[in-house]
């Protein structure tokens, strides 16, 4: 089995989400292609709509028009998507009407703190229960500016910051771990929001509507195309070329770690396509990688693609040392033990030591019935690992988690398998 061809992924997560938002903040009709119809994307779309965005689709063309989108009083359910939940806590909190967040259970486990401790900080006044959904929102007299130095690398902290602010009359500042993915403030500046980011800092300007329409075309999704990248890189004859993928610098270090353990992975047509960076990358097999080393300061750029990278260190000569994962514990799964625990059952060698996750090459990896976790990339990560593998293993029936994030998976592997 080999993957072979040439094809494109549909649009990055990351960036529709965002670009949801900032659809219902610039009112207009605006015109979304490539869309990704993926649960966590539809999670924020359906939240939107019930503040009255109205929304059509044709095939991946997303048309919407938000001129009578209005915050008023409500509840939304943000189901399983951590993303959706924390932008959406500081767009809501900046609306200023009485909302409550809720979501499923493992959505429920996760932090909300983080962005809760600090928009109350900033002014707002919002209870959660113990750090955790559900939340609840109330109006707050407070419309000031506020300077917030960032002690968390997640973009989805630093997003829900980003949107707070839009609402704060004069300039917000966010400095601190502010290297991470950059889309909100690429799609705000693209469009003439008046926001501007230098090296250590981040200025929002507060209280500026925009009446636009945006037609957009999404960039293909990095992180579901590297589950397709990393099979490429161990199935044997191997060649694929995917095309206009985003290319974002805080995304790439999947890539990045993969070139530097020898894979055969090359780039053209590379661009800049409203307000990102975008590139087709060809990928080739590859069969003399080494092991590499991933510095706390590079998680950030392949947080959602470690699982992913575990499998083709398992495959590389030399241990593959992975420092930093406290992130990795908290998001759809503890995706430390999810990997720990896969790789077991895989005959793999897979250890935490401290902060570090270390993966030795050992067997050749053997199959397994995967134990998703019901986490999106775990469930894909030991699907193309079971695939290299080669022979007949079980993905259970109820197996469905993978629509979270890449809603063509299936498709796209059929297309390619050869
Ligand atoms: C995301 C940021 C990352 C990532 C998540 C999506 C985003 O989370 O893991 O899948 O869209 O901002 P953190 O920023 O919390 O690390």
């Amino acid at each position: 089995m080999k993957f072979i061809g040439s094809f494109k992924i549909l649009g990055d997560k990351a960036i529709a989400h965002r670009l949801l938002i900032i659809s219902s903040w610039f009112k207009g009709q605006h015109i979304i292609n490539n869309f990704p119809k993926n649960e966590d994307v539809l999670t924020t779309l359906n939240s939107l709509k019930s503040y009255g965005l109205k929304y059509k689709f044709t095939n991946n063309s997303l048309c919407i028009d938000s001129v009578k989108f209005n915050f008023k009083k409500g509840t939304i359910d943000c189901n399983d998507s951590g993303t959706s939940a924390r932008l959406l806590c500081g767009y809501l909190a900046g609306g200023n009407m009485e909302t409550k967040i809720f979501g499923s259970k493992s959505l429920s486990e996760r932090p909300m703190d983080r962005v809760v401790c600090p928009l109350n900080d900033f002014g707002a006044d919002i209870q959660s229960a113990h750090g955790l959904l559900p939340l609840h929102i109330k109006p707050s007299l407070n419309f000031n500016s506020f300077e917030y130095n960032l002690k968390i690398p997640s973009a989805q902290v630093k997003a829900c910051f980003i949107l707070y602010a839009m609402f704060m009359k004069g300039v917000s500042t966010i400095r601190g771990l502010i290297h991470t993915r950059d889309h909100l403030e690429n799609i705000l500046s693209y469009f003439g929001y008046p926001i501007t980011f230098k090296k250590n800092e981040i200025n929002i300007q507060g209280v500026h509507r925009i009446a636009k329409n945006l037609s957009v075309e999404l960039p293909g999704d990095i992180s579901s195309a590297s589950f397709i990248i990393g099979g490429a890189v161990l199935l044997k004859g191997s060649s694929i070329t995917i095309k206009n993928v985003c290319f974002n610098k805080y995304r790439i270090g999947f890539i990045e770690a993969l070139i530097d353990m020898g894979a055969n992975i090359s780039f053209k047509n590379k661009k800049d396509n409203y307000g990102e960076r975008v590139a087709d990358i060809i990928v080739n097999y590859s069969p003399e990688l080494i092991g590499t080393k991933i510095n706390s300061d590079s998680i950030p750029n392949l947080i959602d693609e470690i699982p992913i990278l575990c499998i083709v260190a398992s495959y590389a000569k030399g241990k593959t040392v992975i420092n930093g994962i406290d992130e990795l514990k908290i998001k759809e799964s503890n995706r430390v033990e999810a990997i720990l625990n896969n790789m077991e059952r895989m005959g793999g060698l897979a250890k935490v030591v401290g902060n570090s996750l270390i993966i030795t090459p050992k067997n050749k990896l053997h199959n397994t019935t995967i134990n998703s976790f019901n986490d999106h990339r775990i469930f894909m990560a030991f699907y193309i690992a079971n695939l290299i593998a080669g022979q007949d293993f079980n993905v259970k029936a109820s197996e469905g988690c993978y629509k979270k994030s890449f809603i063509d998976f299936f498709d796209i592997l059929e297309e390619i398998i050869a």
